[in-house]
């Protein structure tokens, strides 16, 4: 391989490094909505990692506010061993509630306290039911709520703070509420947080700001509640591909050179 060529190779392969960093450094932020503030999340960019404690304070805040509405079917009760909670800690939330389990030796349905391995349970028997007690709204399941929304963790920290009085000009639907963020303005659900809705055993004040925080971040870790180790492999993946690359090239210098 003459010098040129090498200088030529030596070019790519640096502009290839460039590029990865490149895409690696700029944030994501495609189908996001640009009229929602945008909030400073800690588990966000490449080595973001998710903020346990607050992770815990927005489970508080869900099982004791939202639980009442939104169901959240696809996690287990187990899963909340993830951020934090010990086997037996996992055990006494899932004792406080009945399910439905079945059919027993004599053919019939019978309750009993939930176990680890049961699925959080639905506040409604089913979609109707869940209607009829709102108004004709369904609060949607929150499994995947932070990513199946349009700026994510973003939307849900402003629907949550973004009550408001309607203005003058604007008039409500029976049993709808103003929200400066929901498409449309009126959304069927009411404020659901304000200071002082909860009492947070970590002594962290309770103000509406912090507590649709600390719900918004719970919400997403049960959307990807795998983010931490897909992002660790990403890095692997990448720093092996750097070395890699590295290799071949010098590799390829070698092979060459013996070619002059
Ligand atoms: C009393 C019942 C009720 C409670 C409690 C409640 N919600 Fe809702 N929520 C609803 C209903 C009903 C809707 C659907 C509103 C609509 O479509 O107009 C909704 C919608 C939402 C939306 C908008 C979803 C979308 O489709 O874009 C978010 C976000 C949300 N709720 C978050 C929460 C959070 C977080 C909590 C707990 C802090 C909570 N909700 C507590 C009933 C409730």
């Amino acid at each position: 391989m003459n010098k040129g060529d090498c200088k030529i190779m030596k070019k790519t392969l640096s502009l290839f490094v460039f590029l990865i960093t490149l895409a690696l450094a700029l944030p994501v932020r495609a189908a996001e909505d640009e009229t929602l503030p945008h909030q400073h999340w800690q588990h966000k960019g490449i080595l973001g990692v998710y903020d346990k404690a607050a992770v815990q304070r927005g489970f508080q805040v869900y099982k004791e506010v939202c639980s009442a509405c939104h169901a959240m079917k696809f996690m287990s009760y187990r899963n909340l061993e993830k951020i934090g909670y010990t086997p037996d800690e996992v055990k006494a939330v899932a004792a406080q509630y009945t399910v439905t389990d079945g059919p027993n030796d004599e053919g019939e349905m019978f309750e009993r306290p939930a176990l680890p391995s049961d699925h959080f349970k639905s506040p409604f028997k089913n979609d109707k039911a869940a209607r009829a007690a709102n108004n004709g709204a369904l609060p949607p399941d929150m499994s995947l709520l932070v990513k199946a929304r349009d700026g994510g963790e973003d939307y849900i920290f402003s629907i949550l703070t973004g009550f408001e009085t309607p203005p003058a000009d604007v008039q409500l639907m029976a049993g709808m509420n103003y929200n400066k963020y929901f498409p449309g303005h009126q959304i069927a659900m009411a404020k659901p947080l304000s200071d002082g809705q909860v009492s947070y055993a970590d002594g962290t004040p309770n103000s509406l700001e912090q507590e649709a925080r600390d719900v918004t971040q719970f919400l997403a870790w049960v959307s990807e509640p795998h983010m931490e180790q897909r992002k660790q492999m990403g890095i692997k993946v990448i720093l092996f591909l750097l070395v890699f690359a590295g290799v071949m090239f010098n590799t390829n210098r070698k092979v060459w050179s013996k070619l002059h």
